[in-house]
């Protein structure tokens, strides 16, 4: 039977972009359903009683000094297949990297057994880690990419799964392509159907997405079909757009047209779409993003290594573009949107600072680039359900009660500061900066337990 529950510890989330909220000794009541009630601060009325009220219940999670509820992640931009990738084959450029190792890898998942291997290890992995909401690339095939969905509904993750879509003859391997630009259209038609069929039974909801992996992969008849199927059923859509050079001009010089104008052209911009990387954007593609509803998905890691530039966080964050974080597993090593977080701050300070001493320090860098840890913990959390148009990332009433339980006391992932920065901010950077996997005591997502570092759950 499921029952009104009750969450009592010290918060920290933002409600808006970049603006901290800290909640000393909070009280969150949530509903059946899992979804935030109330989340009352002890100076509000009527806390003393819920409080009371919570304890006459075994609902009650209470947290002890120097733990803290943090929302639980979003991570926008995964690819599940590439798993078994992570930390290696990252020395060459864009396109090499897909034809010789990414392509190959994501052809075994034709194999649905070595799919389930692969995609149970990676769902529980990102909860460990804090990830509550994933955003997914899969692969071409149907069984797989559906039982990667099946997989996040049952481990209690809130999956969002696409089957992708790579149909142009030329461009992709004839090993691992659809056969045309209509069985692909039928195929993710197909997708979106049971995906849907199989949300309506999981608590914390999993969603279809269409999914052309980009647009040199795929041919002008599918990427229109995909728009069509995106605007018939309503559903989110992804892809990369602008993410290399290479990616960016090869684009231009195929369609005559930037590539965000291809994508919206095509119908795949709207408020459920994100967009991979978008480095190369300029301000009217950024125009695009802002009157369609189109988010970016921010992947600092990955662009390390692919991207051929840092993506500009603060200018387009400025420009009003909604934009949340990636760890694009695997351009991306680490699958921690810690890790990501820690890096979208330094390639920003980078970006600002410029890297090459031979050029003077003020012509260096893009002067007004550096972003804060606050803002990247933001991009991590309420940016990520801002752009995926969903009710979650910031611990609020209506909103679905995702948590991380950081303790800050483990024996050896200490994160102290002896009594000397003790300001909430402070303790959040130093939780942002220096958390490990073991300081996730427990993550759960819409009022279900899904990780316990103690109990193995
Ligand atoms: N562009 C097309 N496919 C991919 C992919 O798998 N990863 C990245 N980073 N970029 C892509
Ligand atoms: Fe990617």
């Amino acid at each position: 039977m499921m029952n009104k529950q009750y969450f009592k510890g010290s918060l920290f989330h933002t409600p808006t972009h970049g603006k901290l909220e800290f909640i000393k000794d909070a009280l969150l009541t949530v509903d059946e359903q899992g979804i935030i009630e109330t989340v009352l601060a002890p100076s509000d009325e009527r806390y003393a009683a819920e409080l009371d009220q919570a304890k006459a219940t075994t609902q009650l999670v209470e947290l002890l000094e120097g733990q803290y509820f943090l929302p639980g992640f979003i991570d926008l931009h995964v690819h599940a297949p590439q798993w078994p990738q992570a930390g290696v084959a990252l020395d060459e450029p864009l396109a090499t990297w897909l034809e010789k190792g990414t392509f190959p890898l994501e052809a075994k998942y034709a194999d649905v057994d070595f799919a389930k291997e692969v995609y149970n290890d990676l769902v529980a992995h990102l909860l460990s880690l804090g990830t509550t909401t994933v955003l997914y690339f899969a692969t071409i095939h149907h069984e797989a990419s559906f039982a990667l969905a099946e997989i996040c509904g049952q481990k209690g993750q809130r999956g969002l799964v696409g089957k992708v879509v790579m149909d142009l003859e030329g461009a992709n391997p004839d090993f691992y392509r659809d056969a045309s630009a209509k069985t692909a259209i039928e195929a993710t038609e197909k997708f979106i159907l049971a995906v849907k069929e199989l949300g309506k039974g999981v608590k914390q909801g999993i969603y279809p997405v269409v999914t052309p992996r980009f647009a040199p992969s795929c041919s002008a008849e599918a990427l229109a079909g995909l728009g069509e199927l995106a605007q018939k059923y309503d559903v989110h859509v992804q892809s990369h757009c602008s993410e290399s050079q290479w990616a960016h001009d090869h684009v231009i010089e195929r369609f005559g047209k930037r590539d965000t104008e291809v994508l919206n052209d095509f119908g795949l911009l709207h408020d459920k779409s994100v967009m991979a990387h978008c480095n190369f954007l300029n301000e009217s593609d950024g125009d695009i993003y802002l009157e369609t509803g189109t988010a970016v998905a921010h992947c600092p890691i990955s662009n390390g290594y692919f991207a051929n530039s840092v993506f500009p966080v603060k200018k387009f964050k400025e420009q009003g573009l909604e934009m949340g974080l990636g760890t694009d597993i695997s351009g991306g090593y680490s699958p921690s949107l810690y890790d990501n977080i820690r890096q979208a701050v330094i390639s920003s300070r980078m970006l600002e600072d410029g890297v090459d001493v031979n050029v003077a320090l003020g012509n260096r860098g893009v002067t007004d680039s550096r972003i804060s840890v606050v803002e990247a913990f933001s991009l991590a959390t309420q940016g990520g359900g801002e752009a995926l148009s969903l009710p979650i990332g910031v611990l609020k009433s209506g909103y679905a009660c995702d948590l991380q339980v950081i303790d800050t006391k483990v024996v050896n992932h200490r994160i102290a500061s002896f009594g000397v920065f003790e300001a909430p901010e402070e303790i959040l950077q130093k939780i942002l900066y220096l958390a490990t996997k073991e300081n996730i005591r427990q993550v759960w997502v819409q009022g279900n337990l899904v990780h316990d570092k103690n109990e193995g759950v």
